[in-house]
């Protein structure tokens, strides 16, 4: 019997409608559309407005069109991964809320939390699941309603992030395609660099948590910098090392944006040019477990069968990694 591999055969995106501009972020905190734009490389990002509108509804989106465009009904879905640092409630989770709002009766599925590397996470344990041949339909959505955790009085961390949510359909194959190769990791120790501290069960709720504007995104910008820089570069490297792949080889490099800067430093280790980057933090921001799918699904009409896609991200935890895929189809 052939191995089974994990090939992504469909990609689904959704970005609300609402542009928060740096023009309109000039008004709101003390910055600058040029500050932005230069330290960063954002220009707008989307922000999900409406009474009760949360991250399931966007993950809903991304489900429903995934099955639309596969020409698969919900209940052939049999699990939904949902990397996320917003769930809509600490429980039930928000793979509990897409099953039922897009009617996915027969699957179950649950939350991964890893902050910005949420979705290679959650990529990775889907994978497994195909590979295993205990499943044959597994949607991996990665959607984050940063706005419900920032405080849009902290012009350190406003301007970076957005709202936004993709995902993918993992099916199996015998073909020598699909998600190749990874490399995960964790670094707990880096939880005082980038944290929300209160609301867990470290720091429950209180009056005086919400007075210190301790259920809002807490970064030291520049430390994470750092880490970021160093650590993604690193982790992409080693995996082109061990699949020997040179930077002939890689098609795509797909990037967690964060900051373009930190987007090119990888570029440059990976020895990438510029025109075989995925860059849409210009309009997006940082959207946390969007990004990389939203890369995806931009740019889904460009990919063919068989190009090497080197992802990497690096966040909170601090977490980061890199996978390697073959692309399973031609648009
Ligand atoms: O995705 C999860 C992982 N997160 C990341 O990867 C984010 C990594 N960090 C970054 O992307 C950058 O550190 C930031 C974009 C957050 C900040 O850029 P920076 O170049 O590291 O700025 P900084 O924090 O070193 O601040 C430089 C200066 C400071 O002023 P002083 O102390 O030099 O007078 C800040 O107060 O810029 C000031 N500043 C701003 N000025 C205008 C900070 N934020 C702003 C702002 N507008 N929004």
């Amino acid at each position: 019997m052939s191995a089974i591999n994990a090939a992504i055969t469909c990609v689904g995106g959704y970005v609300p409608d609402y542009v928060m501009t740096n023009k309109e972020l000039e008004k709101i905190v003390d910055t600058t559309d040029e500050w932005i734009t230069t330290r960063t490389g954002i220009k707008e990002r989307r922000i999900l407005k409406g009474e009760g509108k949360a991250t399931s509804d966007m993950g809903a989106e991304v489900v429903k069109q995934i099955c639309e465009k596969r020409g698969i009904s919900p209940e052939e879905i049999d699990l939904i991964l949902v990397a996320t640092v917003t769930p809509d409630m600490p429980f039930p989770s928000t793979s509990n809320l897409i099953c039922d709002k897009v009617g996915a009766t027969n699957a179950w599925g649950y939350d991964l939390s890893a902050a910005c590397s949420g979705f290679l996470y959650a990529l990775v344990t889907g994978q497994r699941f195909i590979e295993s041949g205990a499943y044959k339909k597994v949607i991996v959505v990665g959607a984050d309603k940063m706005s419900s955790i920032i405080n849009y009085e902290d012009r350190t961390t406003c301007i970076i992030f957005g709202d936004g949510a993709g995902g993918v359909l993992l099916e199996p194959t015998e073909e020598n395609i699909g998600v190749m190769d990874s490399v995960l990791k964790s670094d707990g120790s880096g939880r005082e660099y980038l944290n929300i501290k209160a609301g867990g069960s470290y720091k429950p709720s209180s009056i005086e948590t919400i007075e210190n504007k301790e259920h809002f995104v807490y970064q030291e910008g520049r430390s994470v910098f750092k880490f970021a820089v160093t650590n993604m570069a690193d982790v992409a490297a080693e995996v082109m090392e061990r699949n020997n792949l040179s930077s002939e080889d890689v098609d795509w490099l797909v990037p967690h944006q964060a900051n373009l800067r930190i987007i090119d430093a990888t570029r440059e280790r990976a020895g990438l040019p510029e025109e075989k980057v995925m860059i849409n933090i210009q309009k997006y921001g940082n959207t946390t477990a969007g990004t990389l799918p939203l890369c995806l699904w931009d740019w889904e009409k460009k990919l063919k069968k068989g190009d090497n896609l080197l992802l990497a991200a690096f966040g909170g935890g601090f977490t980061w990694g890199s996978v390697y895929l073959k692309w399973a189809y031609n648009a």
